[in-house]
């Protein structure tokens, strides 16, 4: 079978299918220079049926990491030979599929590694100091001393940090570290030793540490690596931060720890569902403070990121390699 996208063969009048109303940066612009465009219409983001309709007859789609694209859509399309994602994590395309059919999948990886590592202290600093708490006491015109009980938290300078995945997030988390004067353990695949960190065990990294951040893809082995035991082996005095994926944690278990004080707080930037459903126990527990996914999201970073996603389109619609093909083998 002829392979969708081939090295050298520009595509003629191409059609971009684009998930989302507004891309942003300049990215829409660099695409519109470049091919026609069909851009979701909505504000509210498109469901799959909608995504399969958008993409039916297109050359190439821009998508983010809250699209689901499986086998089903891709056998809906006809011409599309690259699937270009806005974001660095790309646990929602079956790679699979798309090999099957020698379509390109491309991410945005190097330029979102820093401002997630940003929004991982702010996790941090928001459970240990009570942030959200505090805040909400001064809105909702509740501050009417200044007793030693207001809010009072935990210490995050002095302590151990355990990072869980030591990419370039977590090497970034683990970086902001040294102002913290923390000792920082990590646990990673490839356990290879870092100036900045010490590897260990998963085991001894969940015993030892005051702060777990997760900094690793989601895939077969870390899916629900964060479950009852583990937590049960965290200090009771430990805070839990997730800027990764919401799967890598059984969240059940953590809602349970959480109310059961197994452990202090947790810190989430991604749930197990996105938006996290009105009747999720987590939301009944103040000492979880939960974000809409938003790791990347400052206006320099996310235009990179649209930037590169368009790039790596007008790359492959030329006939060229995109800089950050995903496929274990590129169609040549
Ligand atoms: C968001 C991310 O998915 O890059 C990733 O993998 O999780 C985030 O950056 C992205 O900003 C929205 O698509």
């Amino acid at each position: 079978m002829s392979k969708r996208w081939q090295a050298g063969r520009p595509v003629a009048d191409p059609l971009v299918a684009v998930t989302r109303s507004k891309l942003p940066g300049r990215a829409l612009e660099q695409l519109r220079k470049e091919a026609r465009l069909r851009v979701w219409p909505h504000s509210e983001r498109p469901d799959h049926a909608e995504i399969v309709a958008l993409v039916q007859e297109a050359d190439a789609l821009v998508c983010q990491s809250s699209d689901r694209i499986d086998a089903d859509l891709i056998a809906a399309t006809s011409r599309l030979g690259i699937v270009s994602t806005v974001s660095v994590g790309f646990d929602h395309i079956d790679l699979a599929a798309l090999d099957e059919l020698g379509i390109l999948a491309t991410n945005t990886p190097g330029v979102l590694a820093e401002s997630t590592a940003d929004l991982t202290w702010a996790l941090i600093l928001a459970v240990a100091r009570r942030l959200v708490e505090a805040d909400h006491i001064v809105h909702d015109h509740a501050w009417v001393g200044d007793g030693y009980d207001l809010v009072p938290g935990i210490d995050v300078n002095g302590g151990t940090l355990g990072i869980i995945g030591f990419g370039s997030v977590g090497q970034a988390v683990a970086r902001r570290a040294v102002g913290f004067g923390m000792q920082v353990l990590h646990h990673s695949r490839s356990g290879r030793p870092s100036e900045l960190s010490t590897p260990v065990p998963l085991d001894e990294l969940l015993r030892a540490a005051d702060i777990v951040s997760l900094n690793v893809a989601l895939n077969a082995e870390t899916r629900g690596l964060i479950g009852e035991r583990e937590l049960r082996s965290m200090k009771p005095t430990a805070i839990l931060v997730n800027t990764s994926r919401g799967a890598v944690i059984d969240q059940p278990a953590l809602a349970r720890a959480l109310a059961g004080g197994w452990i202090y707080g947790a810190g989430l930037d991604v749930t197990a569902v996105e938006p996290v459903p009105a009747n999720d126990p987590l939301l009944g527990l103040r000492n979880c403070v939960i974000l809409p996914h938003v790791g990347s999201a400052t206006v320099a970073t996310r235009s990179r990121m649209a930037e590169l996603a368009a790039r790596n389109v007008i790359d492959a619609l030329a006939g060229r390699l995109p800089a950050h093909v995903l496929n274990a083998r590129p169609p040549d």
